[in-house]
């Protein structure tokens, strides 16, 4: 039996052939003509033979297998009664979206599920078994690599997400693999392979996400024929012994227009099909969030002045972190104890949510439910409950609760609940700061199971997923969530760096972006109002300062540009995020684009000084090339005085063609480093 499969997306192609074995994948690429003859391309794309290989070239199949004499990393590595299963899959069932290959005598079946939404196709693997197994690792479908350009991925750790990595195809095996029961800093589950020559504007670039929040590995591998396949799955090992097994969705994209191609498919993706808005009509509040402010020292007038100033700057939804409940007043103690503070607040929240509702703002509360610490009420009532040695190493001195457990589940649902059903909250900040002890599927399907149970009994409130910064950023984790704490980094340089890399994937409204301290407490720099707001400008808008500590000039700044942000967030939050390609290493610029092309602002930030004097022009992407355009410098009153010139921008709007603005660029004034220009733009 043989038989082909294809899905379209409006610009791409993916299409699979089977000749009575496992499915492989023919062709991943720009839209093929309808009435391709696919059985045809699968025999047109079949390889020679030659010396130094065996007599046919094991297939590259959405699960390559040793027992083939597969030459790399093998899709399934299983053990049953402590020897490895090598079954011999064939072709089972299958219709449009599902394929199912199975052995009958090993009774192992595979299944093979393939969706298309917008320019995004969605694959998985479920593997079910006749007797328990012990799963060491499951591939999703597995995917050629292009034969052209390299592996672009990303690095990261507290304060310092979404750094990129070059890498170029090479022998063997790239790796990259997150144990620590989390998405991670430390290998963000994205990828993008770009070929030769693409930029964030123009080539050939495919890419990847696995959408899972407990853990993940990548293998990028060259074989020695030269093929090279992607393989995406759980972290090896976390998924146990069992009789099913699944792996989370790939998603997947490419596309002819650079980077920005598949970051656009990524962003809308996840805004529009991925999160699930309480209230999708409702504009992104500005956050005000006191964490930076006061730490665990809580005291209501003080919280109440905080939050009159708040306001006033334009906040909309006040945040109160860390230190409420148990006896927290650092952190050695509490987490677990999810009952409000009486020695803090005497009268309860109360008073406070009164206070910041007279103002005009909501009010959301932190947590971090699946964590403890051995001094609390739950450690020395539930011992138990907690996961790994007794004698493991601590992370910020907390332990983590065993979410696998449905007694965990209920209490924490019992106490975050009766906070949220007794009080007016519209936002939870859901932190996890440490690692597990041992990483465990069945943690992140708890914590899933949790969060779905509180969303269904509190349907009104939303949830950011915060993990020590950006620890937990995936599409697993954002069914349930609908904003990111991208970083725990305020300062506005590496703010602006790594909000860069992560718009590859991430839409604006769902980014968070808050203006630190004038006094950076993460990197100790010193940085002005005027960068610090634009770059919070740029995703979803909030201040996380002791607004104190503002001059009269610091508060009239913000206040300015928070205004400016209410009064575009219309667009701008479901705007495209295009990177755009500086010809001047020291600029970090992008264009959000209005989704209808009516409009667009670029924001060009100075992270530090230029090799020239003059600053280069820079080139806009994603513009119509015979319309006209209205361009105007929003904020050509943060000139300096050393811009002596006349560049037609400072003497307020101007008119030019897209293809003007695409091909010679924006003439900008001369500026500092650590400043930001703004240029609104509007079709004619
Ligand atoms: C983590 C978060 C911070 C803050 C603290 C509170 O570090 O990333 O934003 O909430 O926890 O302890």
């Amino acid at each position: 039996m043989s038989r082909s499969w294809r899905f379209d997306t409006p610009t791409q192609t993916l299409t699979l052939h089977s000749d009575g074995g496992v499915p492989r994948v023919t062709y991943w690429g720009p839209s093929l003509p309808k009435g391709e003859d696919l059985a045809q391309l699968a025999r047109l794309a079949t390889s020679d033979v030659t010396g130094g290989m065996i007599d046919r070239l094991p297939d590259l199949t959405l699960c390559p297998l040793a027992r083939d004499s597969f030459p790399g990393q093998p899709g399934l590595i299983a053990y049953r009664g402590g020897e490895m299963l090598h079954p011999d899959l064939r072709l089972f069932a299958a219709d449009d979206h599902h394929i199912t290959v199975r052995d009958d005598s090993l009774g192992i079946g595979l299944l093979f599920s393939f969706t298309t939404d917008g320019d995004i196709i969605s694959a998985r693997t479920v593997l079910e078994t006749d007797e328990p197994i012990t799963l060491h690792w499951l591939s999703a479908p597995v995917i050629p690599g292009p034969q052209s350009g390299d592996i672009l991925d990303f690095s990261g750790r507290w304060i310092g997400e979404f750094q990129p990595v070059r890498s170029a195809w090479t022998p063997g095996l790239r790796l990259r693999e997150a144990t620590g029961g989390r998405s991670g800093h430390e290998h963000p589950p994205f990828a993008l392979f770009p070929e030769a020559g693409a930029t964030n504007g123009q080539g050939s670039v495919s890419a990847m996400h696995y959408a899972w929040p407990g853990g993940h590995r990548m293998q990028a591998e060259e074989l020695p024929d030269g093929r090279r396949q992607i393989q995406w799955g759980h972290a090896a090992g976390t998924q146990g012994t069992g009789t099913r097994f699944e792996t989370a969705d790939l998603l997947l994209t490419r596309s002819n227009a650079g980077l920005n191609g598949c970051a656009t498919a990524f962003q809308r993706h996840i805004r529009d099909r991925v999160v699930t808005w309480p209230n999708p009509t409702r504009p992104r509040p500005v956050h005000y969030n006191c964490w930076e402010a006061v730490y665990f020292d809580h005291d209501l007038a003080t919280l109440k002045d905080i939050a009159t100033r708040a306001a006033a700057l334009g906040a909309e939804r006040f945040v109160l972190d860390d230190g409420w409940f148990g006896r927290r007043d650092d952190d050695t103690s509490s987490l677990g104890d999810w009952v409000i503070d009486r020695t803090k607040w005497p009268n309860g929240f109360t008073p406070l949510i009164d206070h910041i509702n007279s103002l005009g703002m909501t009010f959301g509360l932190w947590f971090e439910p699946e964590m403890v610490n051995r001094n609390s009420d739950l450690a020395r009532a539930h011992p138990d409950w907690i996961l790994g040695p007794e004698n493991q190493v601590e992370g910020r001195q907390q332990r983590v609760l065993n979410m696998a457990l449905p007694q965990v589940r209920d209490h924490l649902f019992s106490q975050i609940s009766a906070i949220l059903s007794t009080h007016d909250i519209d936002y939870i900040k859901w932190d996890h700061n440490r690692l597990l002890p041992i990483a465990d599927a069945t943690q992140a399907h708890g914590t899933l199971d949790l969060m779905a149970r509180l969303r269904q009994a509190h349907p009104s409130v939303e949830i950011e997923s915060c993990a020590s910064g950006g620890g937990r950023i995936d599409a697993g984790i954002l069914r349930h969530t609908h904003r990111v704490w991208l970083s725990d980094s305020n300062d506005a340089l590496e703010r602006l760096r790594i909000q860069h890399g992560a718009a590859l994937f991430l839409p604006a409204a769902i980014t968070g972006s808050h203006v630190g301290p004038r006094h950076c407490h993460t990197s100790g720099r010193v940085i002005d109002i005027r960068i610090r707001a634009w770059v919070a400008a740029q995703r979803h808008m909030g201040f996380e300062m002791d607004p104190r500590e503002l001059t009269e000039e610091e508060a009239e700044v913000l206040t300015r540009v928070t205004a400016w942000w209410k009064a575009n967030r219309d667009w701008t939050m479901t705007a495209d995020i295009l990177r755009l390609d500086s010809e001047d290493p020291a600029i970090i610029a992008e264009m959000q684009l209005a989704q209808d092309g009516s409009r667009f602002v670029a924001f060009a930030g100075r992270a530090a000084t230029s090799g020239q004097i003059l600053p280069r022009p820079l080139r806009l992407t994603g513009l119509d090339p015979n319309a006209l355009y209205r361009i105007r410098l929003v904020n050509v009153e943060d000139a300096h005085r050393l811009s002596r010139g006349k560049p037609a921008l400072k003497n307020g709007p101007q008119e030019a063609s897209g293809a003007w603005l695409m091909h010679h660029g924006l003439t900008l004034p001369w500026s500092f480093p650590q400043t930001m220009w703004v240029v609104e733009g509007e079709r004619l």
